[in-house]
C-alpha cells in the first residue's frame, strides 16, 4: 500500500529512510533497517581510514543483500574528510545509494556521484539548498524540520511547513523528516505530500544500536521538553538532549558564543563517552523532540513494521 516514487527510485519495500547517525549508524543497525524493508544509511564519517570503512561495508553486505545507502558528510568537520575517497570505496563495494548532507555541494564530487550511476539523495534543512541540489542533478531531496535530532538549520522551519513547501518548490521526489517516531508521523508526512520519510532518533532505541544502558534509560524516560538547541552562535544549530553539557553550550550561545570555549563539550569524543561509556552528561547527545514519544527498546525491524502497520491503519480508517 505504501508504494511511492521513493520505493521505486530506491528499490525498497517501504518509503522509509533510517537516517545516518554519527557514531551510531554502523553495519549492524544499517543492515537491520534495510533488511526490514526500509533503507539504512551508514555514516561514513565514523570511519577514520579506507580499511575501516571498507570492512564496515563488507560487514553490511554479509548481513543483507537489500539496498543500503552511505552518507557523505559535507558539513565542516574538525577532522578533515576526503569524501572522494569514501565515494571510490563505496562504488567499488557496489553500494547503490549515496546521501550527501550539509551546506556545501562540491561540483567535482557531485559530478563523480552523478557519472557513477548510483542514486543520489541530498539532505538539508532549507529549500534553497534542496533547489541547488536539484539543479545539480539530485535524484531525491531530503528536508528535515525544526523537531529534528542533529542539525536543524538556521531558519527554524517546522517539518509541518517545510515538507509541503519543499514539495511545491522542486520537481524530484521529496523525503521529509524531523520528529517522526512512529506510524502517525509516517502517515502525516505522506499526507503532507512527502514521497518518503526519514527518521533517526527513534532508531537510537533500536536493539541493534549499541549504546550504553544509561543512555537508553535517559531517552526512554525523556519528555518532549527534554531537548535544547545548541551551537546556534557558531552557525551550526543542532538539537540535543538537555544534559549538563548541552545546557552549558546553550548558555554559551546565549552569551554570544565562542568556538574555542565550546569545543571541549562538542567534540565527537565527548559524544562517544555519552553513547558508549554511559557518561550521560559529558557531551552532545543529539536527539529529536520526538524523544518524548519513544519509550521502548525494540529490534529495528519491529520499529519499522509497527510504523508501517500503524500508518496503513490510519489511512484505512480515513478511507472507510
Ligand atoms: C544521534 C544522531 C546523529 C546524527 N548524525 C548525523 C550525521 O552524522 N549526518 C547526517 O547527515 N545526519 C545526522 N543526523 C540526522 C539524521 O540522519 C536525520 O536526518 C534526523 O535525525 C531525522 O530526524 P529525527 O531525529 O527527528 O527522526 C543525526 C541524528 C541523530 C539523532
Amino acid at each position: 500500500m505504501l508504494k511511492t516514487a521513493i520505493t521505486d527510485l530506491l528499490n525498497i519495500e517501504y518509503p522509509i529512510v533510517g537516517g545516518a547517525m554519527m557514531f551510531l549508524s554502523r553495519a549492524r543497525l544499517v543492515a537491520a533497517i534495510s533488511e526490514a524493508g526500509a533503507v539504512g544509511v551508514l555514516a561514513s564519517a565514523i570511519y577514520k581510514n579506507r580499511e575501516e570503512f571498507r570492512d564496515e561495508l563488507k560487514k553490511i553486505k554479509d548481513l543483507t543483500d537489500k539496498p543500503v545507502a552511505v552518507n557523505l558528510c559535507l558539513f565542516p568537520m574538525i577532522r578533515p574528510i576526503d569524501n572522494q575517497d569514501y565515494l571510490d570505496i563505496l562504488l567499488e563495494e557496489g553500494i547503490p545509494i549515496v546521501e550527501t548532507s550539509g551546506h556545501e555541494l562540491p561540483e567535482d564530487l557531485v559530478n563523480n556521484i552523478k557519472s557513477s550511476g548510483v542514486k543520489w539523495m541530498h539532505k538539508s534543512a532549507a529549500i534553497r539548498h534542496a533547489q541547488r541540489a536539484e539543479r545539480m542533478g539530485a535524484d531525491a531531496l531530503t528536508v528535515v524540520g525544526y523537531e529534528n535530532g542533529g542539525a536543524t538549520g538556521k531558519y527554524d522551519i517546522t517539518t509541518m511547513v517545510l515538507v509541503p513547501a519543499t514539495k511545491e518548490a522542486v520537481n524530484v521526489p521529496v523525503i521529509g523528516g524531523g520528529g517522526v517516531v512512529d506510524g502517525r508521523g509516517l502517515a502525516a508526512l505522506l499526507a503532507l505530500g512527502a514521497d518518503g520519510v526519514i527518521f533517526a532518533s527513534r532508531l537510537v532505541l533500536a536493539e541493534e544500536c549499541e549504546i550504553h544502558e544509561n543512555v537508553r534509560k535517559k531517552l526512554c524516560e525523556a519528555s518532549i521538553y527534554d531537548t535544547t538547541l545548541v551551537m546556534r552562535s557558531i552557525g551550526a544549530t543542532h538539537r540535543a538532549f538537555k544534559n549538563e553539557a548541552a545546557l552549558k553550550v546553550h548558555e554559551m550561545d546565549e552569551k554570544g558564543g565562542n568556538l574555542e570555549e565550546m569545543l571541549p563539550l562538542i567534540v565527537g569524543a565527548q559524544s562517544e563517552k555519552v553513547y558508549f561509556d554511559g557518561e550521560t552528561d559529558v557531551g552532545m547527545n543529539y536527539i529529536s523532540q520526538g524523544v518524548g514519544l519513544m519509550n521502548e527498546v525494540k529490534p529495528a525491524a519491529e520499529i519499522i513494521h509497527d510504523m508501517v502497520e500503524q500508518a496503513e491503519g490510519i489511512f484505512k480508517n480515513f478511507s472507510s
